[in-house]
């Protein structure tokens, strides 16, 4: 636990998502929705993702996709945050649904392009200052 608390993103992405610590947090108070796992490669813990299933909530965005991803400022550019993605994708199937959806926070140091890459499309949505993007299982490009 205390590592996952220690994991960082790069300076320059701090902005784009919440410490570890904070969703995990998050998770230990809405334990119904939240989905929080760590990602390890082997013995090393290299990210977290946390989906949220919430299926009655109002805004369609929050109901079933990601909540969280932080993959290790030194650890990115691996392939890990594209197996993150699967899992919670794999975890949408299990719950017997099709599509998930994301929110990310535009500009240059954002991960728009890695959402675009793994098959993501922008809704037209804006929430919070976010963009609203929808996945369907299959076209996942991962
Ligand atoms: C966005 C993030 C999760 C990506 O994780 P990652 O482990 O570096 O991504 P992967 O190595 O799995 O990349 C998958 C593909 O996306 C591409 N990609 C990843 N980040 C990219 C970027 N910023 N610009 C362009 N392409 C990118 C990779 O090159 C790779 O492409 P390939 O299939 O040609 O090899 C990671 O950079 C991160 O934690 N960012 C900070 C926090 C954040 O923004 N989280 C998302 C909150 S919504």
């Amino acid at each position: 636990m205390a590592a996952a608390c220690r994991l960082q993103v790069r300076p320059d992405q701090q902005d784009l998502v919440a410490p570890v610590a904070w969703s995990l947090a998050e998770a230990y108070a809405n334990p119904e929705m939240a989905w929080p796992r760590l990602v390890f490669d082997g013995d090393e813990l290299v990210g977290f993702v946390m989906g949220c299933f919430d299926p009655d909530n109002p805004i369609a965005a929050y109901r079933c996709g990601f909540w969280r991803l932080n993959i290790a400022a030194d650890r990115q550019g691996r392939g890990y945050g594209r197996f993150a993605v699967a899992a919670v994708l794999a975890e949408v199937r299990r719950r017997g649904e099709s599509r998930a959806t994301v929110t990310w926070v535009p500009g240059e140091h954002g991960p728009q392009e890695f959402y675009l890459k793994l098959g993501f499309r922008p809704t037209g949505e804006v929430l919070h200052g976010e963009i609203v993007a929808e996945i369907h299982l299959s076209e996942f490009q991962g």
